[in-house]
């Protein structure tokens, strides 16, 4: 039986970059090192930012000042990264004595915005900047009452990952540049604000909140959330921030998060942000989770009920090492962050649930990785498939595939495999040991890897292959799920008995039903569909993932008209990107396009404009 897989045209999130009208190069003010950031941190750098904000949900904006405390380098200027603020005065000075001074705005240019210059002189050491955001401000979501779970006060949150923190904050926008910071934000009194710093647990009667975060962190890592939100705690340094009517059902699924954070000091070092609490969004937040610092932002979408979808919080944990503590340089080096991550991620759940249990993870992983090689193949964008990126002149959020994710992963389970997993351990931990709080490159990650792994151990490794080549590797790990193989033999059965009997999945997880789902054959019978639909439910399945992919495998099998309303509803509800772009893919691919742009005008106003646009492009071609 050869399953053609109902994931036939699943994968590749991001669309095809467009040609880039307004090339953002050094030539056009970008510096030279991170391609999309216009800041000039080698004459003078961001250090430190005290933020005063006031949320303002009814002209939908936030107004207040950066007050930056910077290392000038004898500098005549220092450049932030701005994109639609509108800056209102800028003051410069020494300590606390500051006068207003000059400063210019570049034209605008695409994704990346504008250059805010500033004129200082040498001494300069704080330059306070007054603005407000623009009502579309890229990075916001700005959310009705009733787009929340109790329907009655207004949600804001922000994501600020990859380029777009100087949507509400004017800074110097590049991963490679670390700051420290506090805030003071205002919200309305029935609200809670949260921030990825020190946080409240209570609400106070005033609305007003004041955070820290004294580690030094990448500007894309800031974060701020306000909502109807109650705090749980889950061990002694972990809990969950949510909506109250979600709040129980919140802590119960992460129940494990203290034992997760445990298990991952025990195999790369101490945890160095004190906290880790996670905050439960909204349906529409675009991604399934972000790792900012001490607060990461997830969706809802991952409480199942029964906890099968936390791989995603050990995710989101790992990266305080990967990613947070040692951090990408540009987002050319994206797969430092997400391929270390999701290798670690995978260690964490090994460490909690067993090898059985990740065995599927990365089986399903594995899956992700082919297909999306397929889908940039087939785009003719096969120099996407390398680890390093090229991403100058595109929007970052273009190159940020699958790829850094799970090639990233599998290569160093390549190295793990190769050195053994005692010698690879300790490399990883000091690793992390040795270069906290700082960028890494490429490259220098390629000398740190040669000098204390490869030539100690007298390995002898094709890394360019890995790295800079496209294409997946012929020395890639197997992978080979015993479980997975068992739910074959059943959907063959299946599939050629015609009967229902053949399937036992009593003990199914949720990976073996999404295993079972991505390989139904795209021309199976539609009574097969509506037999299995009828016994499951599966068209109102309270698992996302598990919904999703049998609604990818409805469209595609021509099953969709008997669950339309179903899907409809669910577009229109969440608006996690991961979950969309199959599904308007494929729409478009069964020539429904007009049904695609039909939901779409009506569940746009629903989603983050990161999801919504990359939704809209799809749908434009
Ligand atoms: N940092 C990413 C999310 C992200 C990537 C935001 C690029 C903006 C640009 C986050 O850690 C992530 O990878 N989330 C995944 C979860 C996962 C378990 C792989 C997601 O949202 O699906
Ligand atoms: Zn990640």
């Amino acid at each position: 039986m050869v399953f053609a897989g109902c994931d036939a045209g699943k994968g590749g999130e991001a669309a095809p970059p467009e040609v880039t009208k307004t090339p953002f190069s050094p030539e056009a003010g970008a510096n030279e090192i991170d391609h999309h950031s216009f800041a000039n941190p080698k004459e003078a750098v961001t250090r430190h930012l005290e933020l005063d904000l006031t949320v303002d949900f009814q002209n939908r904006t936030l107004g207040g000042s950066a007050r930056w405390e910077i290392e000038n380098n004898n500098a005549r200027q220092i450049i932030f990264d701005t994109r639609e603020l509108l800056i209102e005065k800028v003051t410069t000075g020494v300590g606390a004595d500051e006068q207003e001074a000059e400063f210019t705005l570049s034209p605008p240019v695409r994704f990346m915005g504008q250059a805010l210059n500033v004129q200082i002189d040498s001494a300069t050491s704080v330059v306070t900047i007054y603005y407000r955001t623009d009502p579309t401000a890229a990075a916001l979501d700005w959310l009705e009452p009733q787009l929340t779970s109790g329907k009655k006060l207004p949600f804001l949150y922000t994501q600020g990952q990859a380029i777009l923190t100087r949507t509400w904050i004017p800074c110097q926008d590049s991963p490679g540049i670390r700051i420290t910071y506090s805030a003071t934000v205002k919200v309305p009194p029935a609200l809670m604000a949260v921030m990825s710093a020190t946080n409240p647990q209570e609400r106070n009667t005033q609305g007003v909140y004041t955070f820290e975060m004294e580690q030094p962190i990448p500007p894309y890592l800031l974060a701020l959330a306000a909502g109807d939100l109650n705090f749980q705690p889950i061990g002694e340094r972990t809990g969950v921030y949510a909506e109250p009517e979600l709040i129980n059902a919140a802590a119960s699924e992460f129940a494990d998060m203290e034992q997760m954070l445990i298990a991952a000091e025990a195999l790369y070092g101490a945890y160095l942000w004190d906290r880790y609490d996670v905050i439960v969004l909204p349906p529409s937040f675009p991604f399934g989770g972000m790792e900012n610092p001490r607060l990461t932002f997830a969706t809802p979408t991952i409480i199942a009920g029964d906890r099968s979808l936390t791989a995603l919080i050990a995710h989101e944990l790992a990266h305080s090492w990967s990613g947070n503590l040692v951090t990408n340089a540009t987002w050319n080096d994206f797969w430092l962050n997400e391929g270390f991550t999701v290798y670690f991620e995978r260690r964490i759940m090994e460490a909690l649930y067993g090898k059985d249990y990740v065995g599927m993870l990365a089986e399903l992983g594995y899956q992700d990785l082919i297909s999306e090689v397929e889908d940039l193949n087939a785009a003719e964008q096969s120099a996407d498939t390398r680890l390093m990126l090229d991403l100058r002149d595109r929007d970052p959020d273009d190159g940020m595939t699958d790829i850094a994710y799970e090639k990233g992963a599998f290569f160093l389970q390549l190295l793990e495999q190769e050195a053994g997993r005692e010698a690879f351990d300790a490399f990883l931990k000091a690793y992390f040991e040795n270069h906290r709080f700082e960028t890494m490159t490429t490259d220098r990650f390629i000398d740190y890897l040669q000098t204390n792994l490869l030539e100690p151990n007298s390995l002898d490794i094709d890394i360019d292959a890995w790295i800079f080549e496209s294409g997946i590797p012929e020395n890639i790990p197997q992978v080979n799920s015993a479980r997975f193989r068992a739910v074959e033999d059943q959907t063959s059965a299946f599939l050629e008995s015609g009967g229902i009997g053949a399937l036992r999945t009593e003990a199914w997880s949720t990976h073996e039903w999404l295993h079972f789902l991505r390989h139904l054959p795209v021309g199976i019978d539609k009574a097969l569909m509506l037999m299995l639909d009828k016994r499951y439910n599966l068209s109102e399945s309270g698992n996302s993932e598990i919904l999703a992919a049998w609604f990818e495998c409805s469209i595609y099998s021509g099953y969709s008209p008997n669950n339309l309303a179903q899907i409809e509803a669910f577009l229109n509800r969440v608006g996690r990107r991961k979950f969309l772009s199959p599904l308007y893919r494929a729409f478009i691919e069964t020539d429904q396009i007009e049904t695609a742009r039909a939901i779409f005008e009506g569940a746009r106003e629903n989603y983050h404009s990161v999801s919504r646009n990359s939704i809209a492009q799809m749908l434009e071609r």
